[in-house]
């Protein structure tokens, strides 16, 4: 089977400038014109083997904008593409985000096809801990239940009793209605949620490596040297958190534009996420940070299209811990979602 970078590359038509005017224009001043080019020629070839698959393209709001603009059909966070996954028709998923992302949709949508362009594409959080960990923990803990970020494997969403987002975390912990969680595996999120509740926190070391990486001194900066409004997804560091004006997941972040609609702008947060914002809000200025996620990026369109053609790399969970993870996300989307962090 060919690699992506041997695919034939599809090649330019002029009427790919007007078939694709709308989506031109969405990108302009986002992608360079350079690059439009070379990108417009894969975009018509996935979109159209896309629908000769019946395929349904999910894509995170951390993916390139040309994904996120000129393929995808369904977009948002990490609770969102879980939601879709389950409600679209399509037998045939292709997942643009990380591997946690993909195997939550195959295990919610068991009998549809879950493709991700690249195999690799991991994630610092999910890497940090695993099933034994989380039955240590248990020991150590006993009769404390476990709620686990949606950013870890199926095995560990099998040992855990309920999956949380960024989103709706303060609201799953609160539902169990006991008084002591353990919370995996993101320890700047636990600290932000046990902030929020009166339940305490077992926490983990996990961290993401994109947002670890800022600093109280970089978001200073930034509100001094570029007069900006701030807001922070809770993976950063509380430090971080303790600047901003506001704090919350990805959609959170969203809607706070809507509302407060800031003339000037910095998302503490995957930099994707504000070129991907960017074309919703064209009154806002968008100071952009640069920590891009390195795991996101190995989705690319030659990759995708590739995954369409050759049906690769279609994601498996073996069927007994899919039963169980399964368990733990259902239980999460009947709490729904609460924008509290
Ligand atoms: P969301 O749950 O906000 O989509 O975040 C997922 C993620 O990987 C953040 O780094
Ligand atoms: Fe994982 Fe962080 Fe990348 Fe999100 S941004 S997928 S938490 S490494």
């Amino acid at each position: 089977m060919p690699s992506s970078t041997t695919l034939p590359v599809p090649v330019w038509r002029d009427e790919l400038e007007s078939e694709y005017a709308a989506l031109i224009a969405r990108l302009d001043g986002i992608v360079p014109c350079l690059e439009r080019t070379l990108q417009l020629p894969w975009i018509d070839a996935i979109n159209k083997l896309k629908r000769q698959r019946g395929a349904t393209i999910l894509a995170h709001s951390y993916q390139a904008p040309e994904i996120f603009h000129g393929v995808a059909d369904i977009t948002g966070d990490s609770l969102a593409l879980a939601q879709a996954a389950t409600e679209c028709d399509s037998q045939m998923i292709v997942l643009c985000g990380v591997h946690f992302m993909a195997e939550s949709a195959k295990i919610l949508a068991p009998d549809k096809m879950v493709l991700i362009p690249d195999l690799e594409a991991g994630c610092s959080l999910a890497a940090s801990i695993t099933a034994d960990d989380v039955r240590a923990l248990r020991a150590a803990h006993p009769g404390v239940p476990v709620v686990s970020y949606v950013n870890t494997s199926a095995e560990v969403k099998a040992e855990s009793d309920i999956c949380c987002t960024s989103a709706n975390a303060v609201q799953v912990v609160e539902s169990l209605g006991v008084d002591k969680v353990i919370f995996v595996p993101d320890r700047f999120l636990g600290a932000h949620v046990a902030k929020h509740t009166r339940v305490r926190l077992v926490l983990w070391h996990g961290r993401c490596e994109v947002h670890e990486k800022f600093t109280a001194g970089e978001v200073r900066h930034a509100r001094e040297g570029f007069n900006v409004k701030l807001a922070a997804h809770p993976e950063c560091p509380p430090e971080v958190l303790a600047e901003v004006d506001f704090v919350g997941s990805t959609s959170a972040m969203e809607r706070w534009l809507v509302r407060e609609q800031p003339a000037r702008v910095a998302l503490i947060t995957e930099c994707s996420m504000a070129d991907n914002l960017r074309a919703r809000f064209p009154a806002i200025e968008f100071v952009k940070p640069c920590n891009l996620c390195p795991h996101m990026q190995r989705i690319t369109l030659p990759g995708i299209y590739a995954a369409l053609r050759d049906f690769r790399h279609e994601v498996t969970v073996p069927v007994a811990i899919a039963d169980r993870a399964r368990a733990a996300l259902t239980r999460m989307l009947a709490v729904g979602r609460q924008e509290t962090v």
